[in-house]
């Protein structure tokens, strides 16, 4: 039976506890479960609550736990329902009567809420190591293709050049802010609930600081209430897990055009696609289709535990148990993404010569010409719509352009000067776009240097 038999007189029926157990997945807080009873029992036998011998003995013990568990020499039963009554549980086996200390001035409530913050918190500098990681494994490609230029869309239609550079640090930039977000939940999630209790806190004479410190927090919560209900750290972790999805689904989205026949911008190694059962020719780029579909399942994460809270009367409700299934199953998807990804993104072969064929086209110039009317003091809005006309004009004779004289020109652009015909030049037209945060080669040269400093 489970550890609190006395109010009861019949055990759990097997479906009920099947039902109701998190082993199966809380299992995977054993360490952190470990990390606060040590620090609890020391707290307590430091204020006289516990001797200090069982103090000693319960953390001996939970070390001797620990190392069998990692040893696959513990037994799970789902009728002690979680990681922390196996744990309690194993303690009192081997200590009896000592053991059964360990649980004084504690709840699940508090406990639980203690070990997801200490799990969370190291999950959360991992993660941002490994967006360090992700973003050098793109700034290594921008650095070994300074010069490549492509065309940039909007609206998937050709737009203006940019540098491949340029668009690779695209997505260093917001893998910064995916990192920025977690540092800045990391702040909410280091803060220590243990003291609570299950919701009013204790009668012992406790000491919130020392477990405080012992386990490396930055303060302890200040309501037991809020400290045992609320999840919202979790749904921030997850919804920064949920934005930085998004982000590498866009760049899956980018590079699954740009394997295709109709771009033939990149060729992703063997290693990351899959063929067809089928067709002998397919060389498929599943792997950023998946990020695509995994990225729908961290959405679902979130918005689970959205809704999961939303309805939940202060304080502790189980239906809080179901958090643990949302949270790892968002971190294991992103962990996931950031393994597969960086080795991707550094063994991508580019295509300079399609990249910049498809740049050649001169409608991507278009911009630059009506900008050169403005220089010639043309108001803006005047001069876009000559250059619109001057477009009109070339598609109706079935012409590029560059395939006009200056005569023909000066049929929609009347101010043209010799110059114009000269701006269909791709790469000219990106060094010009020489202005801070543009694509010009200079500015781009200068934003590799800043990354790779900053990422060294
Ligand atoms: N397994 C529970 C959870 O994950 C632990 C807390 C249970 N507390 C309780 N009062 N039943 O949320």
């Amino acid at each position: 039976m489970a550890l609190w038999g006395g109010r009861f007189s019949s055990a759990t029926r097997d479906e009920v506890a099947l039902y109701s157990e998190s082993i199966s997945f809380d299992k995977r807080l054993y360490r952190h479960d470990i990390e606060g009873s040590k620090a609890h029992v020391k707290m307590l036998a430091a204020r006289g609550i516990i001797p200090q011998a069982t103090c000693d003995a319960i953390r001996a013990e939970l070390d001797n736990i620990r190392r069998r568990i990692e040893a696959g020499d513990f037994t799970y039963d789902i009728a002690l329902e979680d990681i922390h009554m196996h744990i309690e549980s194993a303690l009192i086996e081997a200590l009896g009567s000592e053991g059964a200390r360990v649980h004084s001035a504690r709840s699940r409530n508090d406990q639980v809420a203690l070990d997801i913050r200490l799990y969370l918190r190291e999950e959360i500098d991992f993660l941002i190591g490994e967006i360090r990681h992700f973003q050098r494994a793109l700034v290594g490609q921008a650095a070994a293709n300074p010069e490549v230029i492509l065309p940039g869309f909007t609206h998937l239609q050709h737009a203006q050049v940019v540098c491949f550079a340029h668009h690779m640090l695209a997505y260093v930039e917001m893998l910064d802010r995916d990192a920025e977000r977690l540092a800045d939940c990391r702040r909410r999630v280091n803060v220590m609930p243990l003291g609570s209790g299950a919701l009013a806190g204790s009668t012992l004479p406790i000491d919130r600081e020392m477990v405080c410190r012992e386990l490396g927090f930055d303060r302890v919560t200040r309501n037991s209430m809020d400290a045992v209900a609320d999840r919202d750290f979790a749904i921030e972790l997850v919804n920064a897990l949920a934005i930085f999805a998004m982000h590498t689904s866009r760049l899956s989205e980018d590079l699954i055009l740009w394997c295709s026949q109709e771009f033939g911008f990149v060729e992703l190694d063997d290693a990351f696609c899959t063929g067809s059962s089928l067709m002998p020719q397919k060389k498929n780029p599943d792997v950023c289709e998946l990020t695509r579909g995994k990225t729908a399942r961290v959405y679902g994460d979130l918005t689970a535990l959205l809704t999961m809270c939303k309805g939940l009367p202060l304080t502790y409700n189980r239906d809080l148990q179901e958090d643990k299934v949302a949270i790892f199953d968002a971190l294991d998807t992103v962990k996931m993404i950031l393994k597969v990804y960086p080795p991707m993104i550094e063994t991508m072969r580019i295509r300079p010569e399609a990249m910049r064929a498809a740049a050649s086209d001169p409608a991507l110039m278009a911009t630059d010409l009506a900008e050169k009317l403005v220089e010639l003091k043309v108001p803006f809005r005047t001069a876009h719509h000559r250059v619109g006309s001057f477009v009109k004009y070339c598609r109706e004779r079935g012409k590029r352009l560059d395939e006009v004289t200056l005569e023909e020109m000066r049929e929609t652009i009347p101010e043209a000067t010799p110059e114009f015909l000269t701006l269909f030049d791709p790469v000219k037209s990106v060094a010009k776009r020489d202005v801070t945060g543009g694509t010009g080669y200079h500015q781009v040269a200068q934003q590799i240097e800043y990354w790779k400093n900053l990422l060294a």
